[in-house]
């Protein structure tokens, strides 16, 4: 556990560092002057077990700050140290009543008496992180949710857990309670990447999502980068509805949306590197590669002349649907099977990895009966000297729309790589055309290479 001391003396660091040193070697006392940094340091560093507040504070005015503290991680033990005075004028009483685990200490320090305070602080903090929130929870009665997800929110109407273990979880967001965006990048920070929801809420979640993104969608504007991050979060949530559920009317709506928006988008900018570097690319993940992918395929056909609304749909679809059935982020940069990473997989997992395009393939059937849109997604990891998988055809035997797409993914997959800048663009074509200027392959990237030269 994590204590926080926020006094603008040094000199009482010092004293309350050598009581933590001495009474509580097992925690850490951090320490700041200001309530900015506090604020800061409880968001980034946090969690933060118990809170010590000096009154005497020049920068802040403790009661304020203790509302912002509050208002920021919840209610949680705040022990306010200061003169009688100091607390009499700077506490106010009607905070000090309402938070039971709010406690005061009159200077001048005494060991002992400030040990008992902080001690029962500390009580106070170890009861309420095992007794509210660490739960033994059946497994099988909760899914997990990617965090991204939640986002799209600023509460949920349920309780969302962080797991410790495979049976134990730790309440991370409680029911009906404020979260911010920087709660989300807190957990983020800590390399979280799942939280986990009961099962039926975790049906309605998604269901409520897919709305919330659809009507975003069929209102947004102009706003472009906007429209972008309105499409990652749709293809998030799309993704693991598949996944979990299945295909419904919802998410075949929100599907075509989100077609329609990446035509908007590849149709409003003028070259590939304007698309491209003005895409907000966060964690190249595979939200944002299948937005990115399908956005650029649909920009190429339209530089090929072949811009038509049957193949921005075929586009679009396969964009979305190709890598819904990839287990793990990290495997999004496997592009053919002697990859070195899959040596690390277990022969399940590669079997999984090998299979994808097959499942997402099967997925396309069942979406619409837009013809090819199965054979663009399997094809999706061939490659034109035929090194690719499942089948292993080359540039002369894929078909042309197949190649442009192979020629996509494969473009986008080295630029989460190597990073969106204008270098890489035009490192990664050259590098390219050693490979893809060739069979149905060379009219899509002889038309990505000249866009690329214009700038
Ligand atoms: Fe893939």
């Amino acid at each position: 556990m994590k204590a926080l001391f926020i006094c603008d003396e040094k000199e009482e660091w010092n004293l309350l560092r050598n009581i933590f040193h001495a009474h509580f070697s097992k925690m850490e006392l951090v320490c700041v002057l200001k309530g900015e940094d506090a604020l800061n340091t409880l968001t980034f560093d946090g969690p933060f077990g118990m809170i010590i507040l000096e009154c005497g504070i020049k920068s802040d005015n403790p009661t304020e700050l203790a509302e912002s503290i509050f208002d920021q991680t919840g209610p949680r033990p705040l022990l306010f140290v200061g003169t009688p005075t100091m607390v009499k004028d700077r506490v106010k009483e009607a905070f000090f009543n309402e938070h039971e685990m709010v406690t005061i200490y009159n200077k001048p320090y005494q060991a002992e008496g400030l040990v008992s305070s902080i001690q029962d602080a500390i009580e106070w903090a170890k009861q309420e992180e095992f007794e509210s929130n660490i739960v033994e929870l059946e497994p099988d009665n909760f899914l997990p949710l990617k965090l991204r997800n939640f986002y799209l929110y600023d509460s949920v109407p349920f309780d969302v857990y962080v797991e410790l273990t495979k049976t134990k979880f730790i309440k991370a967001i409680a029911a009906n309670k404020k979260y911010t965006q920087s709660n989300i990048q807190d957990f983020q920070k800590r390399n979280i990447k799942y939280l986990y929801l009961e099962k039926n809420e975790h049906l309605n979640f998604l269901e409520n999502s897919i709305k919330k993104i659809s009507m975003a969608l069929a209102q947004s504007s102009g706003d472009f980068k906007k429209k972008s991050q309105t499409m990652v979060a749709g293809v998030l949530v799309l993704h693991q509805y598949l996944r979990d559920v299945g295909i419904s009317e919802s998410v075949k709506e929100l599907t075509d949306r989100i077609i329609k928006a990446m035509s908007d988008v590849a149709e409003y900018h003028t070259s590939i590197e304007d698309l491209i570097l003005t895409f907000p690319m966060e964690h190249g993940d595979l939200a944002e590669q299948a937005v990115l992918k399908g956005t650029l395929g649909m920009y190429i056909t339209k530089a090929m002349g072949w811009r038509s609304d049957l193949t921005n749909n075929k586009i679009g679809l396969a964009a979305i649907l190709h890598d819904a059935f990839l287990e793990r982020e990290e495997w999004s940069t496997i592009t053919y099977e002697d990859h070195p990473d899959l040596d690390y997989l277990s022969p399940e997992q590669k079997e999984a990895f090998l299979f994808h395009p097959k499942r997402a393939a099967e997925m396309a059937n069942q979406f619409s009966h837009l013809a090819e849109v199965d054979f663009i997604i399997l094809e999706h990891h061939e490659l034109p000297d035929g090194n690719g998988f499942p089948r292993g055809i080359n540039a002369s035997k894929i078909t042309k729309i197949s190649a442009l797409f192979i020629l996509v993914n494969n473009y986008i997959i080295q630029l989460v790589i190597n990073g969106l800048t204008s270098s890489s663009l035009k490192n990664i074509s050259l590098a390219f055309a050693t490979i893809y200027n060739v069979g149905s392959f060379k009219e899509p990237f002889q038309t990505l290479q000249k866009d690329l030269k214009r700038r």
